[in-house]
């Protein structure tokens, strides 16, 4: 397990953030008319009505981008200013390239490194402890990170034991790096291989390449065993809030909210119950959205936000499980005053056309490389004629 405190006067603060749910809602009574399952089932042991599902056309980039413009609208940020991009998804648009490389071209982000961070559930809090690390260290001013799934798109619509459980959507957040108080005061990563099975999709890697036989037996689709992972769950989520706290010498009587990973209301009402706090300071949204994996926690930040649950000096802490399997808990002393100021509409007008701006420059670099391809395999013939007739 890897511990962290950010021990300089420099940390990452968070300066904005965003999210983005698809438009199509699917609830519980649907879901019954696919497989053998029932609104009040869902409910009674998961706590969850209903969920957003991408429709036709969008991924996870297109969530990613949506809730990153709107961080980055809210810090008034030019995306060219951005050192780093972490998405952090278990769903990626393709296994290569990342999805944050896809982003850094959309957002015209031209002075970012990008990759993506594969961590399951805990990923977003894993990428914000890199990110965090890596502005607290002085090596970049700037980084966005982004908690983004399509799970529908890797969910067994047959098998009910999964397919209720999850949702799709996105949540990003934008760091600066700050030499004041407040801001990412600890992290506590951990991971445990050993439960890899617990929750997995076992083909489609280079263990079992994709190919029609193991398509044919599902093996592309999420598989859980749901009982081992909750246990895991409502032992680990509470004991890695704790120990992040300690990293910040603060105590649990500290926090005004802890912002959990949405897996199920029981698990959250246990790890209450296990920290000794009231079951409202545990965050909740599953209700409306499910379980979004690395987007679950951003997106529960923005709404916690938009809620006003949060305020200026406010200690919060972020914690989540997931596949690997692995946990993750962020500790983080809310900066920024809250509400923020609204945009003026200039401010508005200018940051979208910086948006356009990006799309157009991306189709021309993608233009100007045809362009370039084309005359060097003309230079290329040419030099290639002229060998042959010296050699003549
Ligand atoms: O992000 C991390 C990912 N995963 C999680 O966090 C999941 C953690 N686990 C859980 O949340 C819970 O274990 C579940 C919600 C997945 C399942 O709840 P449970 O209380 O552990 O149910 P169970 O697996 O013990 O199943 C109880 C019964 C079984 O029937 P029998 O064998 O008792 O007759 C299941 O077949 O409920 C049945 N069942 C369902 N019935 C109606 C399982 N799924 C469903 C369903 N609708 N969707």
């Amino acid at each position: 397990m890897s511990d962290t405190r950010y021990p300089s006067n420099r940390r990452g603060h968070i300066i904005g953030w965003g999210k983005a749910l698809p438009e199509r809602v699917l609830t519980n009574d649907e879901l019954a008319t696919l497989v053998d399952t029932s609104d009040e089932w869902i409910r009674q042991r998961t706590g969850i009505a209903e969920r957003h599902i991408a429709g036709e056309g969008e991924t996870t980039f297109s969530l990613s981008l949506k809730a990153a413009q709107d961080a980055l609208h809210i810090t008034n940020l030019d995306p060219i200013h951005l050192d780093l991009i972490i998405v952090a998804t278990v769903t990626p648009d393709y296994p290569f390239p990342a999805t944050a490389c896809l982003l850094q071209d959309a957002l015209g982000a031209q002075h970012a490194a990008a990759f993506d961070l594969q961590a399951g559930c805990s990923g977003f809090v894993y990428g914000l402890s890199v990110a965090a690390g890596l502005l607290a260290a002085g090596l970049y001013r700037y980084a966005l990170v982004v908690g983004a799934e399509t799970l529908s798109r890797i969910t067994d619509w047959t098998d009910r034991t999964t397919c209720v459980l999850f949702g799709d959507g996105a949540g990003a957040v934008v760091l600066e790096s700050r030499e004041e108080p407040g801001g990412i005061l600890s992290s506590v990563l951990g991971a445990d291989g050993s439960g890899g099975e617990l929750l997995m999709i076992p083909g489609g890697g280079s263990a079992h390449p994709t190919c029609a036989e193991m398509v044919q037996d599902r093996q592309h689709f999420i598989q859980m065993k749901g009982q081992e992972v909750f246990r895991f769950a409502t032992r680990t989520m509470p004991e890695a809030a704790r120990q992040a706290l300690e990293k910040a010498e603060l105590g649990v009587d500290d926090v005004a909210l802890f912002v959990p990973h949405q897996a199920n209301d029981r698990i959250l009402q246990t790890a209450a119950k296990r920290l000794g706090v009231p079951e409202d300071k545990m965050f909740s949204n599953l209700a409306r959205y499910g379980n979004t994996s690395a987007a679950s926690i951003p997106i529960a930040l923005c709404e916690a936000i938009e809620q006003e649950r949060i305020k200026r000096d406010d200690v919060i802490v972020l914690t989540g499980f997931g596949a690997g399997l692995t946990w993750a808990a962020a500790v983080v002393r809310w900066s920024l005053p809250l509400p923020s100021p609204t945009p003026r509409r200039r401010t508005i007008v200018w940051r979208s056309l910086r948006f356009r701006w990006a799309r157009l420059r991306s189709r021309l670099r993608r233009l100007w490389r045809r362009v370039d391809a084309r005359l060097f395999n003309l230079r290329y013939e040419q030099d290639g004629r002229r060998k042959r007739r010296d050699e003549e």
